[in-house]
């Protein structure tokens, strides 16, 4: 079987992995991939949705998975089926999920899904006036795509006005931030938890915990993800029960049956986990059509069974017959990203923020073979040299029995990675 793969971060690294594994898979192909994932599959310079299904159509591929959203909500399923090939993820529309915070959470309310209070606005007057109105920190989110970091998290007034300033007046995301939705800041555990769908059956995966703040001990500004962990703590059989009845099997029921959408693929629920006298209640922070970044990372690594049989039972609406098994281990994910550095015209602040590329990096072919690197940001020179080419560079995947164990061997082997401006948090996994 040939295999196509949608994209060109560490998570879409990390699938392409997964299907490599497959005895089933001959080829796996990633479109466009970067210098990390060549490593592991064929990678193909294919820009546009278009340029993908022609490719798919002329080299005969079997199947097609998607890593980011941004192919998703651009409508790369609807144009696969169009031509009769078989691809994982939600349509165009279904997409709107995590293309629109605002209409995603206006659903969630209605089908009695928790989710935080929150108000929606297109103008930034009456946010800020919302704002200074409410009596509670918010969080205010850019309505559109904004790579993991159109979310605000405000501990003040001033910050939420400022906030509403940078996202609907100064447009720091584009257009992603024509509306925004604020909502009322909630104080708990994160989680984020993935499930399989072919629109009828849920299959819960395994959950992880994702770190996305920049700095350490959840400071500083919001990332696409600086590491992550797998099995998440909290999650034990009836969490799972009450995540299924209280948020994904409604919301899936409820947007083929009120919205008239069937959604297929993967789910991802970015849940705050909060105690309310005896239950945790899990509120939708956000929904994502895909997953995670640098969830994948610890989640698939744990999937004993053939990602392509999942594939093909979600294709065929069969997906009820499934029972994935799960590496009970731990697996510890560990970005290294492109941080604080002096350049010729001044400092680079560093992931999230302005960061530079095209460092050397050293120490790669010194990291464990019992660690799997899986790449974001790398390219190479003429000379064969690993170098920087984006914010988060890099990860380093490492198992162990119990987290610490993962922890210990995860930073470890980091310390083997250099290259100048690399920054990495020292908290991952650390409870
Ligand atoms: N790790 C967060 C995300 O993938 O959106």
């Amino acid at each position: 079987m040939k295999v196509l793969v949608i994209g060109s971060g560490g998570r879409d690294h990390a699938i392409a992995w997964t299907f490599a594994r497959s005895p089933r898979v001959k080829q796996v192909l990633v479109a466009h991939g970067n210098a990390g994932i060549a490593q592991t599959a064929g990678c193909v310079p294919l820009k546009t949705i278009e340029e993908m299904v022609d490719f798919a159509e002329r080299e005969r591929v079997d199947l097609t998975f998607v890593g980011p959203e941004k192919p998703l909500s651009s409508g790369i399923v609807d144009l696969f089926q169009s031509r009769g090939l078989n691809i994982i993820g939600p349509s165009r529309q279904a997409s709107r999920l995590e293309s629109s915070k605002c209409d995603a959470k206006v659903m969630l309310r209605e089908l009695g899904i928790p989710v935080p209070e929150f108000a929606v606005f297109s103008e930034a007057g009456p946010a800020r006036q919302y704002v200074r109105q409410v009596g509670y920190p918010v969080v205010v989110k850019a309505d559109g795509l904004a790579a993991g970091k159109g979310s605000l998290v405000c501990s003040t007034v001033e910050e939420a006005e400022q906030a509403v300033h940078e996202i609907m007046e100064q447009r720091v995301f584009g257009d992603a931030g024509a509306r925004v939705d604020i909502e009322k800041r909630l104080f708990g555990r994160e989680l984020s938890f993935f499930c399989f769908t072919d629109g009828y059956s849920i299959v819960p995966m395994v959950a992880a915990q994702d770190y996305k703040r920049a700095r350490d001990g959840d400071e500083g500004k919001n990332t696409g993800g600086m590491g992550s962990y797998s099995p998440h703590p909290w999650l034990d059989d009836g969490l799972v029960g009450t995540i299924m009845t209280r948020v994904a099997e409604p919301l899936i029921r409820g947007v083929r049956d009120r919205y008239g959408l069937l959604y297929r693929g993967i789910l991802y629920l970015g849940l705050m986990l909060v105690e309310e006298g005896a239950e945790i209640v899990p509120y939708v922070l956000e929904i994502n059509i895909r997953l995670g970044d640098p969830e994948a990372q610890v989640i698939l690594p744990r999937l004993e069974t053939d990602l392509v049989d999942i594939c093909e039972a979600v294709l065929a609406g069969r997906l009820q017959e499934v029972r994935p098994v799960w590496d009970p281990r731990y697996r510890l994910c560990l970005i290294a990203t492109s941080g604080p550095v002096k350049g010729k015209k001044g400092w680079y602040k560093g992931y999230p923020d302005r960061y530079r590329i095209g460092a050397p990096i050293e120490g790669l072919e010194r990291i464990d073979p019992g660690c799997l690197v899986f790449h974001s940001g790398t390219g190479r020179d003429g000379d064969g040299r690993w170098l920087t080419t984006g914010g988060r560079v890099l990860c380093i995947v490492s198992a162990g029995d119990t987290l610490a164990e993962a922890r210990e061997i995860a930073y470890g082997e980091m310390e083997k990675i250099s290259f100048d401006g690399l920054y990495y948090r020292r908290d991952i996994g650390k409870e």
